[in-house]
């Protein structure tokens, strides 16, 4: 059983995460899904609103279940006995951050390996920042969500923004 953890925020989970889902599903047998704490970032949905955004964006893929943690990523993924921790890789720009986490986890982690992967070009600038600032400022951002997560942000309007 080849087991990959995809970790981040998902604050709110976007299409380009999903297309990083999907491809490293094909390349592992079971993918989970991991709401990480990033120390540096207060999100806007509440844990267990991403957990369930989450886990209803990725309902229909066989082999993908959800999961949070709030300690070290190589912790959960020597738990749970994952070979790899799956990053999606957009641009240049994202690659200094990323490289600096792989080492980091590699040397507390040398048996659980960083893999790489690439979303459609589709989606190659989008981030979650994006997703919000448009939901701020009331822009169109139906195309770059899961419909569960439209919905949440539209419900969201008024009460937060
Ligand atoms: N499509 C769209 N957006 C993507 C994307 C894709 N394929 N891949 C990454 N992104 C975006 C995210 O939306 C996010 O955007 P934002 O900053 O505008 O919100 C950004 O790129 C990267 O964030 P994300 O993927 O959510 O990850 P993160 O950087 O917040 O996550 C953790 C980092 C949680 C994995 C990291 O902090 C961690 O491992 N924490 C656990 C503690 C630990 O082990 N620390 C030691 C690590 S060395």
């Amino acid at each position: 059983m080849r087991r990959a953890i995809y970790p981040g925020t998902f604050d709110p989970l976007t299409l380009g995460h999903l297309d990083i889902v999907e491809r490293a599903r094909r390349t592992f047998d079971e993918v989970i899904v991991l709401l990480a704490v990033n120390t540096g970032k207060t999100p806007l949905f509440s844990l267990q609103q991403r957990l369930e955004l989450v886990r209803a964006s990725v309902a229909g893929l066989d082999g993908v279940r959800v999961d949070c943690h709030d300690g070290l990523l190589v912790e959960f993924a020597q738990r749970v006995q994952a070979s790899a921790i799956v990053r999606g890789l957009r641009a240049i720009s994202d690659f200094d951050y990323e490289f600096q986490m792989a080492i980091v986890n590699r040397k507390l982690a040398p048996q659980v390996e960083t893999v790489f992967l690439m979303p459609s070009e589709e989606w190659s600038y989008l981030n979650s920042s994006i997703v919000r600032e448009l939901w701020r400022f009331g822009g169109d951002y139906s195309r770059f969500v899961p419909e569960v997560v439209r919905s949440a942000m539209d419900q969201l309007k008024g009460s937060t923004r």
